[in-house]
């Protein structure tokens, strides 16, 4: 028999002594029960097959992009106006009304494509989800670093995350299964042209901007709506990586990015963005050559001014990460009053999809977690039950009425705050088209021009690289759209290929695009 007395606080050491989750004390953790010091083991040891079987599920499957990621604590501080003019004149979202007002919030950072344990200095667009617990519940606004996304309709984003993932066959990210995909993708143009670029590699987590991405609403107390994009930029500027600087991080390090974020808040150094958006009328704009609800597109800064909204700042990083990071939920649906959705076809598919595939990775009471919850609002519900229900979320004083409506108690509906309708009316009949004004080079184009010599240099180099293990057709449709977005860069990438004008003017446009008159101008003249 094991001899207690010589264990734990008796033998003058003072820590707690470890217990399995009945509130058993733990006398031997070093021996399963047996009989006799050789075996064999029996079954009814409850605390082995307890510790083991607990082990076995550790854990749960990992997000299906943006496995890899970090996640810190802080508050948004809001600027409530600009100048003279309030933010209440466009949303009475309540957290951006009062100079000074402080929300609390979580951000997770996060690379797309590896798994948990993946590198962080790989090139992948980079995400930055930010969860605001605001006293009318959540809002969380899941954005990436490069402004735009590869794709315009949710109906395709299962490909784009296939093609882009290690190979089914090899496991290997294939640059030909990659480039296949996008060149048939001509609206990705703008994206790769960003993601090739040193951005596509930010040097970590603290120098980098979010972005929206998606076109949302803001909602007055009159029910006006407008448009609106939302942009973090960070204090301490951006700094990206080459290829060459991220093969020496990564050379001896997969996560700096994670440690670069807790050493910097642990220094008492922390990190700040600031939020600004740009608001459009709630319209379709015909003036613009783009659609503003397009997520391939941004909107020009001079024609739509950012204005400062107010101020993030990160100061704590988790104290566990499987409960406050691999558990921490976002999705794009989660909006609290003065905030809404657009139409933007992507936005609505991924508001179903995130969190659908959290009530599968986490499980359906994945929002009783204490980093999900809303903990700056009163949430009383009639959803009950279901796997790992950790607690009753009722109100009402009667707990025998989980249902609405009733006479004897339970909950009631509450009140619009305003209005119960807002924005534009909308028409239309049911149709599977795409959007009329796709225009799919010029931001690319413009985006590139924009470029410093070396992010040129570095895009070229990136691009021509990659598409050498590529075939031929696929790089010489690749050329074709980089010389529609602009002469010199489809040029370069081309010389890089051995692949002229000449050699690829005569494609014909992808049925998926409507070429215009002057694209195909232009694409003749150079070949
Ligand atoms: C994560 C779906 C587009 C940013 C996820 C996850 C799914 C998903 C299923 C995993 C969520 C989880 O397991 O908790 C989609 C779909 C999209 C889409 C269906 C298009 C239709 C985008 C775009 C952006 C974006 C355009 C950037 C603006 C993110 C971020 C995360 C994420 C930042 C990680 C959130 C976290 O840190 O937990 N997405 N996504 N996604 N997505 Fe998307």
């Amino acid at each position: 028999m094991t001899d207690v007395s010589s264990k734990g606080p008796d033998r003058g050491d003072d820590r707690e002594v470890l217990t399995n989750r009945q509130g058993h004390p733990v006398y031997d953790n070093q021996n399963q029960r047996t009989v006799g010091p050789r075996g064999p083991a029996t079954l009814e040891n409850y605390q082995f097959l307890e510790k083991i079987s607990h082990f076995d599920r550790e854990r749960i499957p990992e997000r299906v992009v943006h496995a890899r990621g970090t996640t810190a604590f802080g508050f948004f501080e809001a600027y409530g106006a600009w100048g003279d003019e309030p933010i209440s004149r466009y949303t009475r979202a309540k957290l951006f009304q009062d100079k000074g007002k402080r929300t609390d919030v979580a951000v997770r950072f996060s690379t797309v494509i590896g798994g948990r344990d993946s590198s962080e200095a790989a090139r992948d667009p980079r995400g930055f989800a930010v969860k605001f617990y605001t006293e009318d519940g959540n809002w969380d606004l899941v954005g990436n670093n490069l402004a735009v996304f590869f794709i315009r309709d949710a109906i395709k984003f299962p490909d784009v995350i296939h093609a882009l993932k290690p190979d089914p066959v090899t496991f290997r990210q294939e640059p030909n299964r990659i480039f296949d995909f996008m060149s048939q993708t001509p609206e990705s143009t703008h994206m790769l042209v960003n993601l090739f670029s040193p951005r596509g590699i930010p040097a970590d987590y603290r120098h980098m901007q979010g972005f929206g991405v998606n076109t949302y609403k803001w909602v007055n107390e009159a029910g006006d709506t407008v448009l609106v994009k939302y942009h973090w930029m960070p204090k301490a500027g951006v700094r990206s990586m080459t290829e060459a600087d991220a093969a020496a991080v990564q050379a001896h390090e997969l996560g700096h990015a994670t440690r670069d974020l807790r050493e910097s808040i642990g220094r008492g150094e922390y990190p700040e963005w600031e939020l600004l958006v740009q608001i459009m009328s709630d319209a379709e704009h015909a003036e613009l050559d783009f659609d503003p609800l397009d997520d391939t597109k941004v909107w020009p800064e001079n024609e739509f001014p950012p204005r400062p909204v107010g101020r993030l700042v990160l100061d704590r990083t988790v104290g566990n990460d499987f409960a406050e990071n691999e558990q921490i939920a976002f999705g794009t649906g989660v909006l609290v009053d003065g905030l809404d959705f657009s139409d933007d076809k992507m936005l609505v598919g991924r508001t179903f999809s995130y969190s659908d595939t959290q009530r599968y990775r986490v499980g359906p009471n994945y929002l009783q977690l204490p980093v999900n919850q809303a903990k700056n609002a009163r949430v009383r519900t009639n959803q009950r039950d279901g796997a790992m229900t950790y607690y009753v979320d009722q109100g009402g004083g009667n707990p025998h009425v989980n249902y609405e409506p009733s006479i004897t108690g339970g909950l009631r509906e509450g009140q619009y705050p305003t209005h119960d309708e807002q924005g534009p009316p909308i028409e239309g009949r049911l149709t599977r088209k795409r959007i009329p004004r796709t225009n799919d080079y010029v931001q690319a184009g413009q985006r590139y021009l924009l470029m410093q010599d070396w992010e040129r240099d570095d895009l070229v180099h990136n691009l021509v690289t990659q598409l050498s293990q590529c075939e031929r057709p696929i790089q010489e449709r690749m050329v074709w759209h980089f010389l529609l977005a602009e002469d010199e860069l489809g040029l370069r990438v081309g010389e890089g290929l051995g692949i002229g004008p000449g050699d690829v003017a005569h494609l014909p446009p992808l049925a998926s695009q409507d070429l215009t008159e002057e694209d195909r101008k232009r694409l003749e003249n150079l070949g």
